[in-house]
């Protein structure tokens, strides 16, 4: 495989556009909604917070902001791109909030050979409880994009992903004491939900926020010069191998099973990015997170039907039941291409002012960002069955039907979809890493 890649990337013939966009098009097919086929891919119990508890949620909201500069999102809005002193600032910034919260943190220093040189990265990986045997991640990129010249080069990247960092952050602060009430219970041998539930199931599941350093490229976007965090994370733990008291170990079945790694314990990596501004168009496009992605949808309207969050004028809706397949090219692509099941909450299209000066604090919307948090939290919560209170609640459902349409011609103009990747990766397979190595700072 990476013989072909070589072949190609030293200068062999370069297929036309025109069979790039046949790929591209195959890859991108559009599926309409089918409920039962979502259940299937649905392997674990999800709990639906009562109306009174999401109202409760809510209202435990930090005091509002007067501006997006206020809470964590001022410390980030800088350029930050990787291996600048600013990039550090931030990086240590982030490691304050997590060590105060009492979170688990470890970094992952790497040097990472890039078209301007050898650039050192830092993914940022935090976790509630390190011993539990299995965890949902939610991730985002801290890096801001590296331009050689002003003004350019004071890029800020406010959507990119400066806000879902800071909505990672806000979502952390506001889940410990929830997640401190549950462990207290689960110690103490006391229920957290209701009897039909399958408790344990959730009593073993953690989260980890995972920020990932050098998703940027540094010239054009390509497999090697993009995602140098991710690249080197999921190729990390793919390698990480499990301790034989791991409960994936215990119940293994059969002696000649591969080793379970850390990549085992992963049971959905969501990533965030291009998100903060007031207009956003999330789609699906994993079969296996169609069901999250369906929550998300349910979340969002049930906070519209209860009018507890703002949505400004000519605003469109934020989700799609509409799926896409063939994707984004983002930090989730190791992983995915590893058997890690992915939600990938990017808007699509992008931001207009991606990649530009304008992605600045002025594109960001309190309103946005007030309405992501309380998502992000209610869907965490009904994930992790935290409740507000310990008072057992009723299981609700919401219906609704919202429709999309976005011409194959829309989606094919936008600029990061991974038409080359996806030719790589379906011609020659992921991945080409051996530009990463590991930075030995035992000596
Ligand atoms: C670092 O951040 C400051 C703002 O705090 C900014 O003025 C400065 O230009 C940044 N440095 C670089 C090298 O981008
Ligand atoms: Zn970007």
């Amino acid at each position: 495989m990476i013989k072909f890649r070589h072949s190609f990337s030293s200068g062999k013939k370069i297929p036309s556009f025109q069979l790039l966009c046949l790929v591209y098009l195959i890859f991108l097919t559009i599926v309409t909604s089918h409920q039962e086929a979502e259940n299937v891919y649905q392997k674990r119990d999800y709990y639906t917070l009562s109306n009174t508890d999401i109202k409760t949620l809510v209202e435990l909201d930090p005091p509002q902001w007067d501006s997006v500069t206020d809470g964590h999102l001022g410390k980030l809005l800088i350029p930050r791109a990787s291996g600048s002193e600013n990039n550090t600032l931030v990086q240590n910034y982030i490691s304050s909030v997590f060590t105060n919260l009492g979170w688990h943190e470890e970094k992952t220093p790497f040097r990472g050979t890039t078209p301007i040189g050898e650039i050192d990265f830092t993914n940022l990986i935090y976790t509630y409880d390190p011993d539990a045997p299995r965890k949902i991640i939610l991730a985002a990129h801290f890096d801001s994009k590296w331009f050689p010249d002003f003004p350019a080069n004071q890029f800020i990247g406010a959507t990119d992903s400066a806000a879902p960092v800071a909505m990672i952050l806000h979502l952390a602060e506001f889940l410990t004491p929830l997640l401190n009430n549950r462990k207290e219970r689960i110690l103490s041998g006391l229920g957290i939900l209701k009897n039909d539930f399958d408790e344990e199931e959730i009593a073993e599941t953690t989260i980890q926020i995972v920020l990932f350093d050098g998703e940027e490229a540094f010239k054009d976007w390509t497999a090697t010069d993009s995602i140098y965090g991710a690249r080197h994370l999921a190729e990390l733990w793919s390698k990480t191998y499990l301790k034989s008291t791991h409960p994936l170990n215990k119940n293994k079945k059969r002696k000649f099973e591969p080793e379970p790694t850390i990549l085992n314990t992963i049971d959905h990596l969501i990533l965030l990015d291009l998100l903060g501004n007031k207009h956003s168009m999330i789609y699906s496009y994993f079969r296996e997170t169609d069901w999250l992605h369906s929550k998300l949808i349910k979340i969002d309207q049930n906070l519209k039907n209860q009018n507890l969050i703002e949505i400004e004028k000519d605003e469109n809706e934020w989700f799609s039941k509409i799926k896409l397949r063939g994707g984004i090219g983002d930090d989730h692509l190791p992983f995915l291409h590893r058997g890690v099941s992915i939600l990938h909450i990017i808007s699509n299209p992008f931001p207009s002012v991606w990649h530009t000066l304008g992605d600045d604090s002025t594109i960001l919307s309190l309103p946005a960002l007030r309405r992501w948090n309380r998502i992000l939290r209610i869907f965490t919560c009904e994930y992790l069955g935290l409740t507000p209170n310990l008072i057992i609640s009723t299981t609700t459902t919401t219906t609704n039907r919202l429709q999309s349409k976005k011409t194959i011609d829309e989606l094919v103009s936008l600029k990061k979809i991974i038409l080359t990747d996806l030719y790589d990766i379906i011609l020659f397979g992921w991945t080409d890493d051996s530009n990463l190595r590991i930075v030995d700072d035992n000596k």
